[in-house]
Parts: C-alpha cells; sequence; structure tokens
C-alpha cells in the first residue's frame, strides 16, 4: 500500500507536506499540543491525571492556577489541572455580600458547631461531579482524579468525594471543615469509603478554627473512613509550600499507572 495514493505528482506531495510543516509550526507557536492534533485520542501521552483545585471564599480558580508550578515531579507533566471559579452568590457571614462562593457561610471564624446548610452544600457538590464525571467520560480512571480544596473548598472537596459515587485517586481539605451533617453518613458508598483523604490544618487558623479541622478525622471515623491528618504550628489561614510539596508527594504515591 502506498503512503499518498492520493498525490499525483511529487510536488503536489511536496507542497502538502510543507502545508503539514507549516500547520505544525503554528500550532507549536498557539502553545497548542501538535501532537494531540496528529496522534489519536487513545494516545499514552494524553492526560492520565486530573487535578481539581477548589478555591476559597472570594477567591478565584485562575488566582491559585500557581499551584501547579509546586508540582515538578516528572509524573506531573501529563496532568490535566482544573481551577473552577466559584459563582457569585450572597454570604450570610459576610452581611449578604455577593462574591465568589461555592455555598453560603453563616459565621466566620467557622468552628465544627457552625450551622451548616447541607441542601446549598449538595448542590456545590453537583456540580463538582459534573466536572469529574466528564473526564471519566474522557478516558481517565476515576482512581487518578484528585479533588483537593482550600478553605470553603476544602470542605466542597470533602463533600465532593465523600458523596462521589467511585473510589477516587483521593481528596486533599487544606484548612477546611466537616460541611455535613452526620446525617448523610448512609448515602456514603463502599466505593467512595476507599477514597484516600488527607487532611492539613494550620494550628494558628484563627479563620477557620483548627478545632474546627479536628473534628474532620472523628467524622471520617464514623463514616468508616481514616484519613492522614497533617497539622502545622504557626500556619494561620493559608497554605505553605511544605503543605504543597507534601501534596505532591501524596499524590504520586497514590497514581495508577494505566487509565
Ligand atoms: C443539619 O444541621 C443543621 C444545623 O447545623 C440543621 O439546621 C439542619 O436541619 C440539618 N440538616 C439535616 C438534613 O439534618
Ligand atoms: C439553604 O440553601 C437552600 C438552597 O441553596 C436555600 O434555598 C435555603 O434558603 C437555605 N436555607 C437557609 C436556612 O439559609
Amino acid at each position: 500500500m502506498r503512503l499518498l495514493p492520493m498525490f499525483s505528482s511529487p510536488l503536489t506531495a511536496a507542497l502538502v507536506a510543507v502545508f503539514f510543516f507549516f500547520l505544525a509550526v503554528l500550532l507549536q507557536r498557539r502553545g497548542l499540543p501538535s501532537s494531540s492534533f496528529l496522534r489519536p485520542s487513545s494516545d499514552p501521552m494524553a492526560a492520565r491525571t486530573f487535578i481539581l483545585w477548589l478555591h476559597g471564599l472570594g477567591d478565584s480558580g485562575p488566582a491559585n492556577e500557581p499551584i501547579r508550578t509546586f508540582f515538578s515531579a516528572p509524573e506531573f507533566k501529563l496532568s490535566k489541572w482544573s481551577f473552577p471559579s466559584a459563582p457569585h452568590s450572597s454570604v450570610s457571614c459576610n452581611y449578604g455580600a455577593v462574591m465568589p462562593s461555592w455555598f453560603d457561610i453563616y459565621e466566620i471564624p467557622v468552628t465544627s458547631e457552625s450551622p451548616k446548610n447541607e441542601s446549598d452544600v449538595l448542590k456545590a457538590v453537583q456540580n463538582v461531579h459534573a466536572i469529574a464525571a466528564k473526564e471519566v467520560d474522557n478516558g481517565v480512571n476515576p482512581e487518578n482524579i484528585f479533588v483537593c480544596g482550600f478553605s470553603q473548598g476544602g470542605a466542597l472537596t470533602l463533600a465532593s468525594v465523600l458523596l462521589y459515587p467511585r473510589t477516587l485517586g483521593g481528596g486533599a481539605v487544606f484548612s477546611g471543615w466537616v460541611s455535613l451533617n452526620s446525617s448523610i453518613i448512609e448515602r456514603i458508598s463502599p466505593e467512595a469509603k476507599k477514597t484516600p483523604i488527607l487532611w492539613s490544618h494550620g494550628m494558628a487558623d484563627r479563620t477557620v478554627l483548627f478545632e474546627a479541622g479536628q473534628a474532620g478525622p472523628p467524622f471520617l471515623e464514623q463514616v468508616g473512613m481514616s484519613c492522614e491528618f497533617k497539622a502545622y504550628p504557626n500556619v494561620g489561614h493559608s497554605i505553605t509550600t511544605e503543605e504543597l510539596l507534601h501534596l505532591q508527594s501524596w499524590i504520586k504515591a497514590r497514581l495508577k499507572s494505566s487509565s
């Protein structure tokens, strides 16, 4: 079988070759992966890992994108990241001010006893599940999907991985809290209970009290899950480089080799 049967003359073939050369150069310049254009989607180079980052109250997805620069290990070269922004909504603890918020919060500081609006959280969870399900449809192994989030995004991370119908690669909660009532426990599937959880919290946090974070492991124990709980002395309501580097090795240790 001839490679280029439709080209009648060598000149036509040469022109076509030149055209594709410039197309490849153009795609490269625009930062588009020319390889994904030229290869089928079953390409082993396609993203096998999906990392979703959920930001905190009043923040935005793009503002958090620099987080990925901490993930310099070669395993993350082909990871796909997503930094969605929360919808603008009225926030009770801020006197009804409208800002990017995944669900309503009634008081700051958040404590383990703060009131919750579970139905509001569950609406946000559905949006996270839709993002994850889309990646699964695209061929990503759910066990290579990692949901991570800070503060309100951390609380949403926990709720999302617990209520996802399948085992995920992991859920990483930074300075978050339990935003679900214990009545939700019966809705957590045996598959979801296998999802590993990493919980990190600064001990000097005055926005989401360390005590609210500490309520995480006992709640998970009630669910029948355990978690790795990391307490960071002298860290307030923020994420440190140390925490992100630990997240990198935590995810790396859980990556599955095949999709
Ligand atoms: C969850 O707890 C809150 C109090 O924090 C309560 O107002 C709400 O009714 C509870 N929801 C469910 C479904 O149990
Ligand atoms: C809880 O959230 C639901 C749905 O987002 C909303 O309709 C309801 O008014 C909220 N309840 C309270 C007590 O704020």
